[in-house]
């Protein structure tokens, strides 16, 4: 348990493995209070802690707008409900995806899943009056326009998504303080990560790869150490700005 610490409020979207698996683990494993969806199954997900009222798993596909819908009409319908953090962890890479031999449709698979969808996602948990201290999205170095990472070979739908993730976070950062709204905004590059995702045979050699419960416990870190005034920053999970 968590000590003096505040018990806090979270919400993990597209927590059923990888990352935002071990997002919950932890979060739960330290006391807090955990929303979390997935896209089948919910029941199975954390069965003791959602016995307990500590955790809720919700249904939620990214790419389909009423399933968005519904679930957040379902949390919004939770008395008392108010979130210290989101984070909209879900994503997919398809290897390979370059530019030169992509389809229509593997390229609009990542522009759905990956930036769409997590946008409108978080969009939707705004209007629905939920009050929401801080939405992170997780983001790539990929996705860097800045930093680009050449070697790549295969990431162009990935690269691009994450790119267009970042610019519209972006956007939903300074378009909140016009309105003078406190949520803050932020882009996280969890590091390179040992999960399904990064489970296929790149053509070039990934460094630093660590565990998803060593990048969870960094990201952590990172997401709690920032403010009102962090909205619309880029960070890794050694709590270092990116370069968008
Ligand atoms: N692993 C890395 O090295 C790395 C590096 C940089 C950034 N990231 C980012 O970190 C995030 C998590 O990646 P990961 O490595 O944990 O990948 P992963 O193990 O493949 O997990 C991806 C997660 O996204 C969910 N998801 C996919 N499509 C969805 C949809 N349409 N609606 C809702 N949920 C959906 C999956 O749910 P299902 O089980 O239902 O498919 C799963 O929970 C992603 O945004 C990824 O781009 C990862």
């Amino acid at each position: 348990m968590a000590g003096d610490r505040r018990q806090t409020t979270w919400l993990v979207v597209g927590a059923s493995r990888g990352i935002g698996h071990e997002f919950v683990n932890q979060l739960l494993a330290r006391g807090d209070v955990v929303y979390a969806t997935v896209r089948k199954d919910a029941a199975s997900f954390w069965p003791e802690a959602q016995e307990q009222g500590r955790c809720k798993v919700f249904i939620c596909d990214i790419v389909e707008q009423q399933s968005i819908d519904s679930f957040v009409a379902d949390l919004a319908g939770l008395q008392g409900i108010a979130i210290d953090h989101v984070i909209v962890n879900a994503g997919v890479l398809k290897y390979p995806n370059r530019a030169t031999e992509m389809s229509f449709d593997e390229f609009a698979f990542h522009l759905n899943t990956n930036t769409i969808g997590p946008i409108i996602c978080a969009q939707k948990l705004l209007k629905a009056g939920i009050p929401i201290g801080a939405i992170t999205f997780i983001s790539s170095d990929s996705g860097s326009a800045q930093c680009f990472r050449e070697m790549e070979d295969g990431f162009a739908a990935y690269a691009a998504s994450k790119a267009a993730l970042n610019q519209a976070l972006r956007h939903m950062a300074v378009e909140l303080k016009r309105k003078g709204e406190k949520t803050v905004i932020l882009a996280l590059h969890p590091g390179e990560v040992k999960t399904e995702m990064a489970n296929v045979d790149l053509g070039w050699a990934v460094e630093g790869q660590m565990t998803p419960s060593e990048s969870v416990e960094a990201c952590l870190k990172v997401i709690e150490s920032k403010g009102v005034e962090d909205s619309g920053t880029f960070w890794t999970w050694e709590n270092k700005t990116y370069p968008w």
